[in-house]
């Protein structure tokens, strides 16, 4: 047990469990963004999809279980840019770190616009804290109807650019970690080497440009709203 509380609090401890919670949150993202492209489907898929996972008995296990994986992941986060910048106290006249790339240095920046995103977004589509939202059950289908609440909140200019903004910030923020997260857990072997060089940034690219798509799309009118049926 000791051991245990000894390898988190180490700063490898802390890399290793920033990396793993990094990897399941990034699955989360990759069936969220592919549960959303149902969008693409028509107003009857999404919100047939949605409807069976708000009403899945395992919801709030995995609620739970995201949540504090979001929180480990921003306080280890957090904990080794403070110990990073209390080592290294005084900063360098030149910018002599070459090998750190500029999204690497804004990873803490990146990570704190991204919290500030999660946070609206559940208030807009989960919480329905944002004007456009309506959590009304339909009396006939029984259901939320979460597409028109996608579609008709990002037909405003506004928070479609926020979306936009957020998830290109999103996709350079995994885009950085994504190598990291494999060397982090011991894939350094050559024979990784095509994953870890471009299949991984391929696959970051691929989810971010079909998260971009759907506020994109409803903005410019390619994702009609009908009453639910
Ligand atoms: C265009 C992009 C996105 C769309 C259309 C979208 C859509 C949605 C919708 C409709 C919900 C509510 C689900 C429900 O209550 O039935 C939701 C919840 C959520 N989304 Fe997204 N999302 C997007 C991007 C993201 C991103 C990039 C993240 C994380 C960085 C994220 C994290 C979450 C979380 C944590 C929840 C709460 C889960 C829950 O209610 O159980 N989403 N999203």
């Amino acid at each position: 047990m000791q051991k245990l509380k000894d390898f988190i609090v180490s700063p490898i401890g802390g890399k290793v469990i920033m990396a793993l919670s990094g990897a399941m949150i990034l699955l989360f993202l990759v069936g969220h963004a592919l549960g959303n492209l149902l969008v693409f489907s028509g107003q009857e898929s999404l919100n047939t999809y949605a409807y069976w996972l708000q009403n899945n008995p395992l919801l709030w296990v995995f609620r739970g279980s995201m949540l504090l994986l979001l929180i480990l992941h921003v306080v280890l986060a957090l904990r080794m840019y403070l110990q990073n910048r209390k080592a290294r106290p005084v900063t360098y006249a030149l910018n002599k770190d070459l090998q750190l790339t500029y999204s690497a240095k804004t990873m803490i920046f990146s990570g704190v616009i991204i919290f500030a995103f999660i946070m609206f977004h559940i208030a807009h589509l989960t919480l329905g804290w944002v004007s456009t939202t309506s959590l009304d059950i339909d009396a006939s289908s029984r259901m939320i109807d979460v597409y028109s609440n996608v579609v008709v909140g990002f037909k405003q200019p506004a928070i479609a650019i926020f979306y936009v903004m957020s998830l290109l910030i999103i996709g350079l923020h995994l885009h950085h970690s994504i190598k990291s997260l494999f060397q982090t857990l011991g894939f350094h072997h050559e024979n990784f080497h095509q994953v870890i060089d471009y299949l991984a940034p391929a696959m970051i690219i691929i989810l971010t440009v079909g998260f971009i798509s759907i506020p994109l799309a409803a903005l410019f009118g390619y994702l009609p709203v009908a009453v639910m049926q």
